[in-house]
């Protein structure tokens, strides 16, 4: 995969639910089914997608450390660790790569406490609010930013 265009997507704590999970928030779609269209589309744009989901913030971290070793970009939903987690923030700025933050729902729209992101400030831009299409959205903007840097 060296040389060939790499996408890490990450997918934080509780979004291995979706589907079941808050549906009147999050929609009835599967995180299964968001990473076969995402690489799907990554396919049609000749980058290799590979997709990781965990509840547990260090299996997180590391995939994103092990990232620099093969990937171009960083699609991240870090899902509740969005606004807790300074040593996620920490590995995606060490990983040096262009990071863009998705979420399903709109984070500013919902409860004050989901207003601050510690991932939004080291991203390219952030995506909020549009479902599943956010995962979408977010790929075509990190491949257009990789396409111009
Ligand atoms: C979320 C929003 C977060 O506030 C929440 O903790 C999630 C999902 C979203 O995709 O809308 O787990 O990241």
């Amino acid at each position: 995969m060296a040389d060939a265009l790499g996408v890490l997507v990450i997918h934080g704590p509780n979004l291995n639910l979706l589907g079941t999970r808050e549906p009147e928030i999050y929609g009835t779609t599967t995180l299964e089914e968001i990473d076969a269209d995402l690489e799907a589309a990554g396919k049609q744009r000749g980058c290799q997608i590979e997709c990781c989901q965990s509840n547990h913030e260090g299996v997180l971290i590391d995939r994103i450390q092990e990232a620099r070793g093969w990937a171009s970009g960083i699609l991240i939903n870090p899902a509740g660790l969005t606004h807790s987690s300074v040593g996620l923030r920490d590995a995606l700025v060490a990983t040096e790569l262009p990071v863009v933050e998705v979420h399903l729902s709109n984070i500013f729209a919902r409860e004050e406490f989901r207003h601050h992101s510690y991932v939004s400030g080291i991203a390219v831009g952030l995506v909020s609010g549009f479902g599943v299409d956010s995962y979408r959205l977010g790929l075509d903007a990190l491949l257009s930013h990789l396409d111009r840097s």
